[in-house]
Parts: C-alpha cells; sequence; structure tokens
C-alpha cells in the first residue's frame, strides 16, 4: 500500500552523511562514539550537549547522525505535523532485517492500515481478559523463587516473562515449543547486534544464526494462523487473525506473524528490563520497598484490572520512575524524507536524526536530584513530569507511540504486587555501589542481579 502524498522512492535513497556544516564530532574512525555510549549514554550525551548545543553532529559504528536532545525535539521528530520523519528507514539498520513488517518499520498510511489489525488485541476488554492469565502465572512462578538455590532476577524474570508472553500472544498449549521458540528468538536477538551481516551457511555466524532464528519463528507462527482463525480464542495472536481490513479481506498468515514477532521483541526485553532495574532500587533502598508492600497489603488480594488505574499509586510512580532512569528504549531513530530544519540547522534529506528519553529523562534543568531514585517526583505534589509533555516520553509519542503501553504497565504491576505479597528482597553483603550497568540494548545488571529472598507466608 502506498503512503498518500508521500513520495515512495525515499526507502530506495542511501544515508546521508554529510553533516559537515552542523557543529558536533565524529569520535573514533568507524566506531565513533559507540564505545563510551555503551558505557555510560547520558554522560556522552550531556558532553556533546553542553560542547556543540541541542543540535549536533555524531557518529555510531559508521553511521553519522544528528542527535536533537530536548524535549522540544522530541516533541517535533513523534508528532511530524509534515510527515518529514520516516521510522521505518530510521530503525532499518538494526531492525529491518529481522522486524521486517513489524509495526516500527512501516509509515505513514501503510503504518496507520497495519495498527489498525493490533488495535483490537489492546481493548480494555481484552487487557481484563489478559490479567487473569498475567496473575496466576507471576503468583505461581514468584512463590516459586525464595526456593531456587543462588537466585538471580534477571534470567528468572526472563522466563516469566516469556511464558506470560507464550500464553496471552499466542495461547494456551505452546508451553512444549517454549523452550524451541526461546532459542530462537534469543538467536535473533544476538543475531541484531552481528558486526558481520552476512546470511551465509557454514561460518558460524552469529548474523546467520539470527535469521534462521527468524525463520523458524516465522514457520512456526504462520502454521498456526490458519487455527486462530477458527477459534474463539483471546489470545493477541487469535485477534490479528481473524482481523479483516475495510475490504472486508482478512489479513495474510504471513502479515500475522510478522506483526506477531516484532510484538514479542518490543513486549518482552522492556518489561524485563523495567522490573530488573525497579527490584534492583527496591532491594537498594528497603524503605521503599516497605513503603510499596504496605501499599499492596492494603490490598489485601492480587490486583485487579479496576485496582491498576488507583489503588497501587506508590507502584505506578516507582515503575515510571524506573523508567525515566533507565528508559528501555533509550534512543528513538528516524531518518529524514525531505530536507527540514531544527534548532536553526539545515537538515538534508536522508539524515538521520535521533531523540534521546535517556537524556532529557535526566536533564538537571527540570529533574531534582536526577541521578537519585526518588519515586515521588511523579506523586501528586511535585509531578516533575509535567513541565513539558514531551520530558518524560519512555513510550515515545503521536503515531508510533507504543501500542503496548497499558500492557506494559498491568505486567509491571502484577509482577511487582506478586513480588511484594510472596518475599521481602535485598542484596548480597557488599554487594557493589553503583553496580554495572549494561545499557544496551536493554538495561540490566551485568552479574544478573543475585538477590536474597525471604519468604512471607500468607495464612
Ligand atoms: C516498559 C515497556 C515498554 C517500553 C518502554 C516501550 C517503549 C516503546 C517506544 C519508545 C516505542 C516507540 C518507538 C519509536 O517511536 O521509535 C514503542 C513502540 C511499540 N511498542 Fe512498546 N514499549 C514497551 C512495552 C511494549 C509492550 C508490552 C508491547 C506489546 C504488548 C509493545 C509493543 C510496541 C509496538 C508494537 C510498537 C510499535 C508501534 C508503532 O510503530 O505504531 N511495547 N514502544
Amino acid at each position: 500500500m502506498k503512503a498518500a502524498g508521500i513520495e515512495q522512492d525515499y526507502a530506495l535513497r542511501k544515508d546521508n552523511r554529510d553533516l559537515g556544516h552542523i557543529p558536533g564530532a565524529y569520535g573514533l574512525p568507524y566506531l565513533g562514539f559507540m564505545i563510551p555510549l555503551l558505557k555510560d549514554p547520558y554522560a556522552v550525551l550531556k558532553a556533546h550537549y553542553d560542547r556543540f548545543g541541542a543540535v549536533s553532529r555524531a557518529r555510531l559504528t559508521g553511521q553519522n547522525m544528528v542527535w536533537a536532545l530536548g524535549p522540544d525535539f522530541n516533541r517535533e521528530l513523534v508528532m511530524d505535523q509534515q510527515q518529514l520523519y520516516s521510522a521505518r528507514m530510521g530503525y532499518d539498520a538494526p531492525l529491518g532485517d529481522f522486524f521486517d513488517g513489524g509495526l516500527l518499520v512501516r509509515d505513514f498510511a501503510e503504518h496507520k492500515f497495519h495498527r489498525r489489525i493490533m488495535q483490537s488485541a489492546f481493548k480494555t476488554s481484552s487487557m481484563q481478559h489478559y490479567i487473569h492469565s498475567v496473575n496466576e502465572l507471576a503468583g505461581r512462578t514468584t512463590r516459586e523463587w525464595p526456593g531456587i538455590a543462588d537466585f538471580h532476577f534477571y534470567p528468572q524474570i526472563k522466563s516469566l516473562l516469556l511464558e506470560i508472553g507464550a500464553r496471552v500472544f499466542v495461547g494456551v498449549g505452546l508451553e512444549s515449543d517454549i523452550d524451541t521458540l526461546n532459542k530462537s528468538f534469543l538467536d535473533m536477538m544476538a543475531g541484531t547486534l552481528a558486526i558481520i551481516r552476512k546470511d551465509w551457511p557454514g561460518l558460524g555466524l552469529s548474523y546467520r544464526r539470527g535469521m534462521e532464528g527468524r525463520r523458524a519463528l516465522g514457520r512456526y507462527f504462520e502454521g498456526l494462523v490458519p487455527a486462530k482463525r477458527n477459534d474463539d480464542g483471546m489470545d493477541m495472536m487469535s485477534h490479528f487473525s481473524r482481523e479483516r481490513s475495510e475490504d472486508g479481506e482478512l489479513y495474510a498468515d504471513k502479515v500475522v506473524a510478522d506483526h506477531l514477532i516484532f510484538l514479542l521483541l518490543a513486549a518482552h526485553d522492556t518489561t524485563t528490563s523495567a522490573l530488573t532495574m525497579a527490584s534492583y532500587y527496591l532491594a537498594r533502598h528497603p524503605e521503599w520497598q516497605e513503603r510499596l508492600r504496605a501499599e499492596v497489603d492494603a490490598l489485601g488480594h492480587g490486583l485487579t484490572y479496576e485496582d491498576m488505574g488507583q489503588n497501587v499509586p506508590l507502584v505506578e510512580q516507582t515503575f515510571h520512575e524506573m523508567l525515566r532512569m533507565h528508559p528501555p528504549v533509550p534512543q528513538l531513530m528516524r531518518r529524514t524524507i525531505r530536507e527540514t530544519e531544527l534548532g536553526g540547522y539545515r537538515i538534508p534529506a536522508d539524515t538521520m536524526v535521533t531523540i534521546s528519553p535517556i537524556f532529557c529523562h535526566r536533564m538537571p534543568e527540570y529533574w531534582k536530584e536526577p541521578h537519585r531514585f526518588d519515586p515521588d517526583r511523579f506523586g501528586p505534589e511535585r509531578q516533575e513530569n509535567k513541565q513539558h509533555p514531551y520530558l518524560w516520553v519512555p513510550f515515545g509519542g503521536g503515531a508510533h507511540k507504543c501500542i503496548g503501553l497499558h500492557f506494559a504497565d498491568m505486567l509491571f504491576k502484577c509482577v511487582m504486587v506478586e513480588m511484594l505479597r510472596n518475599f521481602r528482597f535485598s542484596l548480597p553483603a557488599g554487594y557493589a555501589d553503583p553496580p554495572a550497568i549494561m545499557h544496551f540494548p536493554f538495561s540490566k545488571l551485568m552479574d544478573d542481579l543475585p538477590l536474597r529472598l525471604e519468604p512471607i507466608h500468607h495464612d
């Protein structure tokens, strides 16, 4: 489908690398600022901002780009009133091969058309259905965690969320296939980071393994679609499979499978990261953990859909604080379709431009002690996030705004409520402060977060 009014050849053109007229620096040959950015992304962006201003040029692993820093540029790019910025071309290099057909790599009218396919899976009535599976799996699994020797949070939450994803996205009955699917999925994720990007057999390339994983997932999901069309399942895949276009046509099996594969990526590592980082900070700050536990104890039961909006405000503030400090999508990428202007500088067509939640979320101009864990900043008295509508943007905004944000909110709250009900958690004696954090592709503790769990018994 063609995007009305948008020239179609933009996807065929090469990136513009000629940014010499914009202040900035490229850093090391080829690598640019990649190594320091992996270590401390905020520090690198802040140094650029202080030295060159809000709009500057930079380079990351061979890719020349413009960094546009601050809430006004967040608004400019995500709202994109003039259809100047392509998400498809922004994400083509990192995601194009593996997530071809995913919602984020579609633009404008075509994107809108496909977003419709997914909408019904995120309606309130669908969410009210999912919460039962989420609570059941989160309750059962977190009760078992205190019995696990040498407990590390990250692998356990990853596996719980994958199980929830399989149940909610694809429907029950998948449990026996989980290990195979998990392997394909992990291979694919490793493939997205490969430096040698060749789909050649026999050389043990991680890119090749990733593409094999992608093909296996595609075959698996496409194979499920015909049956899904004929059942009355309430899982996301059943919703997509039954959806029809305005002409009454069902969407092709491949289209449904492509959306599901992207959805798994978008949903899984993001929420895994938020829950891991939150568990670290709550273990580091037991006073906060107890404040949240008091709120959860006052509920007297697991989380219902009705509780989510109003009855766990401190859990919600903690979620928002995590998304501020460690936004799971730290930078949003776009490529210009036509020449434009940002901050007074001419930005040629086909230029990569990034905006950075990870920078805006710590700007000292807006946030009090920005590097401190302080969920009260999102409380009714302070609401630091409200100073600018595009200051706190963990879910992006505009046409591509995260379609799963309410689902992520539900997942975070349900799992956190079950954890707080079932055990107290603390860091091992002598745990590093600050610990080593890996920021890309998603924030997590380098050591997978060892935790001590003390079970809470309910009568
Ligand atoms: C804490 C968790 C999450 C965070 C921080 C997050 C963040 C984001 C962001 C920033 C975008 C926009 C990217 C851009 O405009 O360049 C996005 C898009 C998207 N997210 Fe999420 N996400 C989360 C969880 C989820 C979940 C749970 C799902 C699905 C159940 C999901 C599905 C999607 C999809 C399909 C898109 C593409 C939307 C479009 O292109 O129209 N996300 N997400």
